[in-house]
């Protein structure tokens, strides 16, 4: 089946194939076609081009998109969107001044969300994670990964993992897992945290990759949470369960995860709110992707990743949510450019380009997705009618998406 959309007004992020992610002063340029056509077929793209080259109009579909943009579906490529209820009970404490760390050390935080995931049901599980998938999806979202990380038992962490896989199998969204047994550490472990990391490696991994659970690892490497050594040890071990590494480090101090990651080949080290010059250098000798979480800042209050020392530096850099119950309980991608732009002084081309292929690339997705390729997977999305892309960003309240096509299928 063929479907042809005709005088879009810019089709956006149109890439030749072989390009895996823009760095650097690259990230300034966001290649578009105006007054373009663009051809699907099944699954696919199959082409696209100017209006005046079109040949013919023949195809089972045509959709007129007169003043609208086509842009390819945002990548989000860091997210905990399985989680059990909502934290909704910390929000007074945090208006009324208290950090993330002080309403973890009063029982909230990540401990609070782990007892409630504990306490729910797989199917339930399902049902309200599922609710939020579809969300993201009406926002534009078309790749996503999704971590666990808030059972922090192993029953509970699996349960976690299956309710990820049975959203890959339901849903037409791309999703990629992680493994994020190393979270936080369980109250009874806090005297002898050596024995959770040994959990994590003796018994959570061998039976995460029996099950075949998850593509990548996770851990909080953070004062407080898991240290350099032993998030060394979970990657270590990890590895020889295939899982690629994706951390959370710098959120709140730089303690030197970014080099254990890059040392152990991470596909992406996400946060880096604190970024020092020798975590900079360490980057650019590398292939990992640095991945920016703007509206986890914006949430906490916390500084913004140094988006313009990282690009700056030649690096790349991916946007993300971070969407989970405590430090970013929004999944909204279109916000993320927005902050990005507006706090993190990204451009429009580089905030996009931060959303759409480099985020792709932070999950292994980026012959399928992140940019309008021949060849790729048919996942994008039509505008109102807005007079450029950098609208986008600049009406940052408004909702502009009109429709979701997801591998061809127009999502309802
Ligand atoms: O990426 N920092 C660690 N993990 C999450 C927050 C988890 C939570 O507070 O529930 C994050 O910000
Ligand atoms: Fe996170």
């Amino acid at each position: 089946m063929t479907t042809l959309f005709i005088h879009i007004q810019e089709l956006v992020q149109v890439r030749e194939p072989g390009i895996s992610y823009v760095s650097g002063l690259d990230m300034q340029t966001l290649p578009s076609l105006k007054k373009a056509f663009l051809l699907i077929e099944n699954e696919f793209i199959k082409d696209y081009g100017l209006m005046d080259n079109l040949s013919s109009f023949e195809a089972d579909i045509l959709v007129d998109c007169t003043g609208k943009l086509i842009l390819p579906s945002w990548c989000d490529s860091h997210t905990h969107i399985v989680f059990a209820g909502n934290r909704e009970s910390e929000f007074a404490d945090k208006i009324k001044g208290l950090t993330y760390e002080e309403i973890a050390q009063k029982g909230g935080g990540i401990l609070n969300s782990a007892k409630k995931l504990q306490d729910t049901s797989e199917t339930e599980l399902y049902e309200q994670s599922s609710k939020r998938l579809e969300e993201i999806v009406q926002l534009g979202t078309g790749a996503v990964e999704i971590k666990s990380g808030y059972g922090m038992e192993t029953e509970a962490e699996i349960k976690m993992l299956r309710v990820i896989r049975k959203l890959k199998e339901n849903y037409p969204i791309s999703i990629k897992a992680t493994f994020l047994g190393a979270h936080a550490f369980p109250q009874h472990y806090v005297s002898d945290k050596d024995a959770y990391v040994r959990l994590i490696t003796d018994e959570m991994l061998p039976l995460v990759h029996k099950e075949d659970l998850a593509d990548f690892v996770d851990v909080f490497c953070e004062k407080g949470y898991f240290s350099t050594e032993q998030t060394e040890i979970i990657l270590k071990a990890a590895k020889k369960y295939g899982l690629i590494p994706k951390i959370h480090v710098n959120q709140f101090y730089s303690i030197g995860g970014v080099a254990i990651g890059v040392a152990n080949k991470a596909l992406s080290v996400d946060h880096l709110e604190e970024l020092s010059d020798e975590d900079v250098q360490v980057l650019q000798n590398s292939k990992t992707m640095p991945i920016a979480l703007p509206s986890c800042s914006f949430y906490l209050r916390i500084p913004y990743t140094p988006a313009r020392k990282i690009i700056n530096a030649g690096l790349p850099l991916a946007l993300a949510s971070d969407y989970n119950p405590g430090s970013s309980p929004s999944g909204n991608m279109n916000f993320v450019v927005a902050l990005a732009c507006i706090q993190m002084k990204m451009t429009p081309e580089e905030a996009i380009n931060a959303a759409t292929i480099n985020g792709a690339y932070a999950i292994q997705l980026e012959k399928q997705v992140g940019s309008i390729t021949r060849g790729k997977w048919a996942n994008f999305f039509i505008t109102k009618p807005i007079p450029s892309y950098g609208f986008i960003p600049y009406a940052f309240g408004s909702q502009l998406i009109e429709q979701v096509y997801l591998k061809g299928i127009l999502i309802q």
